[in-house]
Formats: C-alpha cells, structure tokens, sequence
C-alpha cells in the first residue's frame, strides 16, 4: 500500500515562487524561522528550484536542519505552463519527461528523494485525459523507483478528481488548490478528499480572498486573539483540515504565520468563517 499522509508532514508549507535570485536566502531564512516543509515546481518560469537547493545546503551548512527534518515538495509542469527554460526534452515521450523533470529536481534540491511530487495542473481545463493518465503512471512509477515518497496533483476541480478516480486505482495523497473564500474554500474539492483521505493543500488563502482580510468578523476574532486577519484565516485554514502555503518574503509575517497555529478558534467561529462569502 502506498505511504498516506501523516505526521512527516508538518502543518504549514513555505511556498518558494515569484522569488527569483532571492529564493536561497529566502528559503534559508523560513527553516531558520521554523518552516519544515517546502513547496517548489520545476518549472523556471515561476520558481528558481536550484536556488531552493542552495537556501537548503546552506542551512544544512549552518546546522539549523537536516534533510531528514524536511518535508520538500516539488512538481512536474507540462510544456503548455512553462518557459523556454524546460527541465526536459519536449520531444521525448511524457514517460520520459516526467523520469528528467524528476531527476532534474533531485539534481536542483541537492537530494535522492522528494517528500511528495506533484502534477502542477492537468493537460486540459475540462476533465482528466490520457495526457494526464500517462503522466500520473509515470510518477506512479517514479514513487517505485523511490524517487518521492507521496504523489499529488494541483489545480484540479471535482469533475477532474472523479474522473482520475475512475481511471486509476490509487488516489492522490494530495490536492494542491488555490482556495477562493467565495466557493466555500473550495468546499466540493476539500469534501472529495476527506471522504478519502487526500491532504488538501490550500494557496492564496491570502490573496485570493481580500474581501475576507477586511471582513469585521475576521477583523473582530484577530483583535480578540492579538492577532492578524492573515492569521486567523490560516489558523481556520488548518482547523477545517488544510495544509496551508504561505509564500511570504517578510521575517516577521513567517513568524506570524507559523504562530498562527496557536490561535484558539471555536467551532462555531470556523464554521462562521467558512460560510462567510459562499
Ligand atoms: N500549484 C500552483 O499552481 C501554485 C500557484 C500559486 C502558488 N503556489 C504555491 O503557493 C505558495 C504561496 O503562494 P500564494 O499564492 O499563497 O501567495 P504568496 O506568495 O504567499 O503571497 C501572499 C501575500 O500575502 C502576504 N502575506 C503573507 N503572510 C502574511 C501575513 N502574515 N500578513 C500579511 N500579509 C502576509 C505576502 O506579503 P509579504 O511577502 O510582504 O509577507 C504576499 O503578498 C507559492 O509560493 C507556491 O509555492 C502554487
């Protein structure tokens, strides 16, 4: 049976795009301020992988981690999402551009193994295609050879879950997606994963919801708490079972994110937040 999400992930992931010749220190800096687990993608256009490899081998250099203390995850991006700057020949088979996307990124993070590997998006907005099942095989057999530990795809709707669903044996350990507070915090998706037990990985909790940072009941539980309305949004993030990302570059807004796990929220304030805009 294939490895299910457990307590080897930890509750917050540190999210390394947009941050260019910044990414190693920043990637430095969010292990030393108490991030464990990583998010990064092979995929140049967005991320700096390597970049993400030397912030780890520097902090590794200074003590502050070892690799077994991680949780690093990376990702493999189709053509259609990246740049000129591909971690594979496109003219190879999917197979084949999955197997040096994978070895790339254990090149870049400077590893034999990732934590989880993901399919940043599937080929096609409307459903799962044959595309997609070739790929997921692929790292299917990528996680055999024992090049990740856990397999997971991101930007998917429910319609592209059930249809992965009926076409392969083994779910996902994860769903990575971005969560609109306005679609329920993306409620279908996150019910399909707890029915079977798929980590829901939230992004732009943030920045995706600016109508929620402002809202008086958020404003209102962060003055009660001494806290910010970024942290209570990730702490309710985590008390409705999310694995939340942040991908701050500010020292001050990471310590604040990770404390965030300290806030108290009753059930009823969850439940007032999730039903706040849809
Ligand atoms: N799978 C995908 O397709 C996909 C797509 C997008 C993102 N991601 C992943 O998710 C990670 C996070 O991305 P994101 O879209 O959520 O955006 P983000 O890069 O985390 O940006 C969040 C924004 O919120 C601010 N912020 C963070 N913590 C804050 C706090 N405590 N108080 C106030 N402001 C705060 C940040 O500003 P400061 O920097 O000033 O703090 C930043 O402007 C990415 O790095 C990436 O790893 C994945």
């Amino acid at each position: 049976m294939p490895e299910r999400p457990s307590a080897l992930v930890p509750d917050f992931l540190y999210g390394t795009a947009w941050k260019e010749d910044r990414t190693p220190g920043l990637t430095e800096l969010a292990l030393r301020m108490g991030f464990r687990g990583i998010d990064t993608a092979n995929q140049r256009r967005h991320y700096v992988e390597g970049g993400v490899g030397q912030g780890l081998a520097a902090a590794y250099r200074a003590g502050v981690v070892t690799r077994a203390d991680l949780f690093l995850q990376t990702k493999f991006t189709y053509q259609a999402g990246q740049d000129h700057r591909l971690p594979y020949d496109p003219a190879a088979d999917l197979s084949t551009q999955v197997a040096q996307s994978m070895a790339s990124s254990l090149e870049h993070l400077g590893t034999d193994h990732v934590d989880s590997y993901v399919l940043h998006g599937p080929a096609s907005g409307q459903g799962w295609t044959d595309e997609d099942a070739e790929v997921w095989v692929a790292m299917v057999r990528q996680r055999g050879a024992g090049r990740t530990r856990l397999l997971g795809v991101s930007n998917v709707s429910l319609r592209h879950l059930e249809q992965m669903a009926a076409a392969h044996p083994e779910a996902p350990a994860f769903v990575q997606n971005r969560c609109f507070a306005r679609l329920g915090w993306d409620r279908d998706v996150r019910s399909f994963c707890r029915d079977r037990r798929i980590a829901y990985q939230g992004f732009s909790l943030l920045t995706a919801n600016p109508g929620v940072l402002r809202h008086p009941l958020v404003a209102g539980l962060a003055a009660r708490g001494q806290a910010t309305p970024a942290q209570v949004v990730f702490r309710f993030a985590q008390e409705v079972g999310m694995l939340p990302l942040t991908g701050t570059s500010d020292a001050e807004h990471m310590k604040q994110d990770l404390a965030s796990r300290d806030l108290a929220l009753s059930a009823d304030e969850v439940r007032a937040i999730e039903s706040l805009a849809g």
